[in-house]
């Protein structure tokens, strides 16, 4: 958890649906690094794009050493800062907290930042699964805020379009298009 009084302004690093939707007011945006941890698609949903009794799938950050994530990250005013995370936690509070991250910009220097994840003993978190199955609970799921396969969507073309590499979740894109195009 964090604190977030007393800057001139805050980082919020986003790796998921933060990227292509931030929903935020923000100054400036940035690609950024943060060391320590990888996106995965083990974070259950129930109120974005899955329902109580059937979740869909979204993005969460492990902890896994040596591993980084790219995201992008936003500045925000500090005297925004308050507003923010708190639309900001309503918008992520199906088991995400606020975690400091030290964040590298592609571009170069560093920062402190703050990033929304949903750490492994949340009431929704799912983890891994094999990978059919998770295309599967995918293509099957979705809630108030859309289908679960326009998010991976959303998410794959997001990361292309910052030029950010994700395996996992490029690899669930194909196969969810493989799966589509089949029928
Ligand atoms: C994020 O985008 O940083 C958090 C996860 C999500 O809302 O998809």
């Amino acid at each position: 958890m964090t604190e977030t009084g007393n800057l001139e302004s805050v980082w919020v690093f986003g790796y998921g649906s933060l990227i292509w939707r931030p929903g935020i007011a923000f100054h400036e945006r940035r690609v950024a690094r943060i060391h320590g941890w990888t996106r995965r698609f083990w974070q259950g949903s129930h109120d974005h794009r899955g329902l109580p009794d059937a979740p869909g799938r979204v993005v969460t950050l492990v902890p896994k050493p040596g591993a980084s994530c790219e995201g992008v990250a936003y500045r925000v005013a500090a005297h925004l800062a308050a507003a923010v995370f708190e639309g900001l936690d309503h918008r992520e509070k199906n088991g995400y907290q606020r975690y400091d991250v030290h964040l590298e910009f592609r571009r170069g220097g560093t920062d402190a930042g703050v990033a929304y994840i949903a750490p492994a003993d949340n009431h929704a978190f799912l983890g891994p699964a094999p990978i059919d199955e998770v295309v599967a609970q995918i293509v099957r799921s979705a809630g108030p805020s859309g289908s679960n396969s326009d998010y991976l969507c959303q998410l794959e073309a997001a990361l292309r379009r910052w030029e950010i590499e994700d395996a996992h979740v490029f690899e669930l894109a194909k196969r969810l298009r493989e799966r589509m195009k089949a029928g």
